[in-house]
């Protein structure tokens, strides 16, 4: 049985991820903003999960010092980073404040959990972190481009991470880059003929690429040859592409 973390436990895609973790009979602690979705979120769960260890917990996202305390205290196994939000750029214009709202969300509130799980994760010797990112970071797109850069912090840093502690074969820090997925942050956005994916088909590709340490997982997996494709495309053609 291993010890579970999840930060942002009532995003669509960890709600998926944290029931084949139970399924698997792991004990879980969920972390979240909300605590009236949080008590929704555990009673389904413990409907579907009888006699399971669920631990729940909210934070404050303008005051993590206890909370931050709380996670240190304890020693997890696996832990997922899931909090993030999304904005448009057409979104932003004007809106400074908006802006600096999802760099909150987006880098700020997950930074400040990945650093503590980090320094626990070297004190301890061992652990798995996953961290959603976005495949949204792998190329800056007119449409999104302040949400893709914020997604594109995670490359650098747990790349960095990484070198500080190649040594140590015990942990494994893991890039997760979803494709568009239907979960409440997509909803009521003008999707055209984009084909979102199903948050468990999502999490069944987080939960394994965790488990086997990857370094970056694209879910769904098809979005690694989308994004190289992306990513190698002449800067002249990709400036035309109107998606
Ligand atoms: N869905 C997609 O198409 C897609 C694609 C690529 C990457 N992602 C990334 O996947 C992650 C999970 O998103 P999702 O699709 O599952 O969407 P979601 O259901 O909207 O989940 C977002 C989660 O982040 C939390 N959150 C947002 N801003 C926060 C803040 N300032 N402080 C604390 N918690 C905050 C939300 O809390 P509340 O429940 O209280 O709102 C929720 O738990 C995000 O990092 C997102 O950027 C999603």
């Amino acid at each position: 049985m291993s010890k579970i973390l999840v930060i942002g436990s009532t995003s669509g895609i960890a709600n998926e991820a944290i029931k084949i973790w139970l399924e698997q009979g792991n004990h879980i602690h969920l972390y979240a903003r909300n605590h009236d979705k949080l008590k929704m979120q555990v009673a389904d769960l413990e409907i579907r999960f009888p006699g399971h260890k669920i631990d729940a917990f909210t934070f404050e996202a303008n005051n993590l010092s206890k909370t931050l305390d709380q996670i240190s205290l304890d020693n997890f196994d696996i832990a997922l980073i899931t909090v993030g939000e999304l904005k448009y750029s057409d979104e932003l214009v004007g809106q400074i404040q908006v802006s600096e709202k999802l760099i909150n969300s987006n880098i700020q509130i997950p930074l400040a959990f990945a650093q503590t799980i980090l320094e626990k994760y070297k004190t301890q010797g061992y652990g798995k972190l996953g961290i959603i990112g976005s495949v949204a970071g792998d190329r800056g797109r007119g449409k999104n481009y302040l949400y893709g850069a914020s997604k594109a912090f995670w490359e650098t840093y747990l790349e960095g991470a990484r070198q500080e502690i190649w040594k140590n074969k015990n942990i494994s820090l893991s890039l997760i880059k979803p494709g568009p997925t239907n979960t409440a942050m997509v909803q009521g956005r003008e999707l055209g003929n984009l084909r979102l994916a199903k948050p468990e088909a999502v999490a069944k590709v987080i939960v394994n690429g965790m488990e086997r340490g990857k370094s970056v997982i694209y879910a769904p997996k098809i979005f690694q040859l989308i994004m190289f494709i992306f990513k190698i495309m002449p800067i002249k053609i990709f400036n035309r592409l109107s998606f």
